[in-house]
Order: structure tokens, then sequence, then C-alpha cells
């Protein structure tokens, strides 16, 4: 179920499941060992959260597993090890298929990541359904990943890329988002959740508007997917791109969801082995779904630990886990509210995992390098988003960036690693 049904962070019911307690957080991060050593003389505290997440011994497990077991090329194999390698990588797609709740395995493509998604659509949606003067939006809040494959696709076809405004809070100008589509865009390409912010972006009813403007609808899935269980079908969406690395699954996979209408439709785009059907000098003809855009040998390794981490996630108390995290940020964000020197940057009311913040008139990097002598790990920097940071006209912001395995200690801990920072800077 999406959170958005479920989460207190949306202003609505959750049902009756208590946030994690001392001893299931214990036993929660026992199972990541990264999380079990100190850095700098101190306990690791891991708050970037955002930029990766730590994975779980069922994911490290099932890499070994694949690599000291069942190594292989996957499909077409004539022998034992590659029908396990086959099995346990379309076992995964279909494990993340019903974990969306997408309509079909098939409509779950294999990428290296969210970035790698968008360039997939940009570039063979994008190129073969827009001519020049087609528009697409955008919001101010984005990632680079979801500006540039879409400034790339403006250059070779004429379209013009819009921005839908953001409020000082961090929250979408609605107003103006229905303003643009009065003008019939081909595209509305909107994250899920920002990563510099934490803004949670009402992206059901984006999605309802953008269609009924005539418009077909990407979701950069890429900061909600660590957070709470995504439903493609309720959201509506076209397409839906995110990554394994940050749903606690290995880096350099990820996927994209999309309609089988559309991706029926659109041209292959890396061509090699894997994608075709025949072929000869005279004509290539070219595979199903989703086949037709995974051309070459797969990232088998990261499919199959994504897929564990899928499995794992599963067996999961995910409703406990979200109002774990909201707790987290409330908890941190009043934190930051009472301590002299912080602005907090995206103060959206929905809002996930992120606590973005500048301490006085410190540089950002300063903070998280004396942050980090203190064992916390933040994030510091434009985070990839550099003109929502121009919007506030500021360089970057320190970044912690909550999971379900941090706990309020840990929060306690950022706030008196703080003070020491403010007296030492
Ligand atoms: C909102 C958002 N979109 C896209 C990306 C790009 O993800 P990746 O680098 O895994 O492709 C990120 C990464 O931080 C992100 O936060």
């Amino acid at each position: 179920m999406a959170r958005v049904d479920t989460s207190t962070s949306m202003g609505t019911n959750l049902s009756a499941s208590a946030p994690l307690d001392e001893s299931e957080l214990n036993a929660l991060r026992e199972q990541f060992p990264t999380l079990q050593q100190s850095v700098h003389g101190k306990p690791l505290i891991y708050f970037d959260n955002a930029a990766t997440t730590q994975k779980p011994r069922a994911v490290i497990d099932a890499l070994q597993q694949y690599y000291c077991n069942d190594n292989s090329n996957v499909h077409r194999g004539a022998h034992l090890l590659a029908d396990r390698a086959t099995q346990g990588f379309e076992e995964a797609r279909i494990a993340l298929a019903k974990y969306l709740n997408a309509e079909a395995a098939e409509q779950i493509i294999w990428t290296r990541g969210t970035t790698e998604s968008i360039n997939l659509v940009a570039q063979t949606w994008g190129r073969s359904q827009l001519s020049k003067g087609d528009e697409i939006l955008v919001s101010a809040m984005e990632h680079h990943a979801n500006i540039v494959p879409w400034q790339l696709l403006c250059e070779a076809t004429g379209a013009l890329l819009k921005v839908i405004p953001v409020s000082g809070d961090g929250e979408l100008d609605l107003e103006v988002y229905a303003n643009l589509l009065t003008r019939r865009p081909k595209l509305v390409a909107i994250t899920h959740v920002s990563n510099a912010l934490g803004t949670i972006n009402p992206v059901k009813q984006l999605t309802e508007q953008a269609h009924a403007a005539g418009a077909t609808v990407l979701i950069d899935g890429a900061q909600a997917m660590p957070h709470w269980q995504v439903d493609v079908q309720d959201i509506g969406c076209d397409f839906y791109a995110f990554s394994g690395h940050k749903m606690f699954g290995p880096t350099g996979i990820g996927a994209l969801y999309g309609k089988r209408r559309l991706l029926e439709a659109m041209p292959p785009w890396h061509g090699g082995g894997e994608m075709i059907a025949r072929v000869s000098f005279e004509k290539t003809t070219y595979n199903e779904l989703p086949y037709k855009f995974e051309a070459g040998t797969p990232h088998i390794a990261g499919v199959i630990g994504l897929g564990a981490a899928v499995q794992w996630l599963n067996a999961q108390n995910r409703e406990a886990f979200c109002r774990h995290e909201d707790s987290l940020l409330a908890y941190a964000h009043a934190q930051a509210d009472d301590f002299k020197g912080i602005t907090r940057i995206g103060r959206a009311r929905h809002k996930a995992g992120v606590l973005s913040f500048l301490l006085n008139q410190s540089h950002p990097q300063d903070v998280g390098t004396l942050l980090d002598q203190q064992g916390i790990a933040v994030r510091t920097g434009h985070h990839c988003a550099m003109p929502i940071m121009d919007q506030y006209r500021i360089p970057g912001t320190v970044r912690a960036s909550f999971a379900f395995y941090n706990t309020h200690q840990e929060v306690d801990a950022l706030f008196r690693a703080l003070h020491k920072v403010v007296s030492f800077l």
C-alpha cells in the first residue's frame, strides 16, 4: 500500500501498528553489518540514506550465494547453473512487479538505476513522440537525473522544458501547475520525494491532472522506494523509475516500470545481444518485452540482490517502519527548530526522511567534516539539485537523511555533535 494512504506524514489514518520498540530496533540493526562499526573511534551514525542505503545480511548473502554457487549467464544456457541463474533473475522481476503492483513482470525493465531509467524513456519514448514546440513539465525541485535527460531531448527534438515552481516551504505550486497543463504538455516528469528537501509530492493527484490534459507521466521514485511500498497502479503513472541501492539492494541495478501499451510502442535504444528476435544484415527484428530494452549481459548479481532486498522488505512490518521514520523526522525537526543558528531548508507539510539545513554562516562542507569526525555521516552540497539551491540562493545544505534502522538516540547525538561544531567554527 502506498504511504500516501497510510502515513501520518500525509495526515491520514494509519492502521493500528505500533512503531518499533528498542528490542525490535536492535534486532533490526543487527541485520545490517555496516552499522556495527566505529569510524574515527566513534560508533557510526549513518545519516546518508538518501545517497545510498545500507544492505541487510539477506542481500549480502544472496550476492555471495549467486557468485559462489550459481554464477552463470542468463537465458538460453544449456546447463544447470544457467538455469539456476535465469530462475533467480526472472523470479526477482516477478517479485518486484508484485511489490510495485505492476500489471505484469514484463513491464519491469532492468536498468542501472533511476538515471538510466529516465534516460531510457527520454531516448526512446521521447525521441519517437516529441517534436519541435512540444512541452515537457518538470518541477523546480528535481534531481539532475530528472532534468538533464529532458534537456538533451529538447536539444535533439526542439521540444521545450517548462518548470513548475516550488514555494519557499518547498511545495509545488499547484495553481501554476494547473495553468501549465492548459498548454497541453506532452510529458510531466516529477519526483515522488525530493532528495534535497524531503517534500512528498501528491503524485496520484498530479498524474490524474496530467492525464486529463493529455500528458504522459513519469515519476522519479528514487527517494520514495526506501520509505514505503509504492503502488504504481494506484498512482496511475505511465512510467516509474527507481534505483536498487536506495532501497537496501545493490548498486548498479534499478528498474523502469512502464505501461505495456507505451513500452510496446517504444523503439529499443541499446542494440546488441538479447534484445533481438532475429538478426540478419538485411533486417533485424526485436525481442518482446522486457528484453527489447535489455541489450547485453545484464547485472545478474545485482538483480538477484535486489530480489533479495524486496523479499526482505516483504517480510518486515513496513507500517511500523513508516511510523518510526515519521517519528524520527518529527523529532529531528523539533530539535532543529529549537537550535539557535539552524535554518531548515524545506518545510513542506508532507515530508519523508530528510532534514536539510544550514548552520549559522558555516559552509555545509565544514559542518559535514566536523560531524564525520564525531562518527556521523551526512551529505553536504547541492545534492544534484542545483536549480532548487539557486532558488534559495544557497550553494548547498547539510543533509541528514533517515532510514528505519536509525534511532532517536542517534538524532540526539547529531544535535549534541552540532553544538560542538558551533563551538569549533
Ligand atoms: C530524486 C532522485 N532522482 C534520481 C536520482 C539518481 O539516482 P541514481 O544515481 O541511483 O541513478 C537520485 C539519487 O540521489 C535521487 O535522489
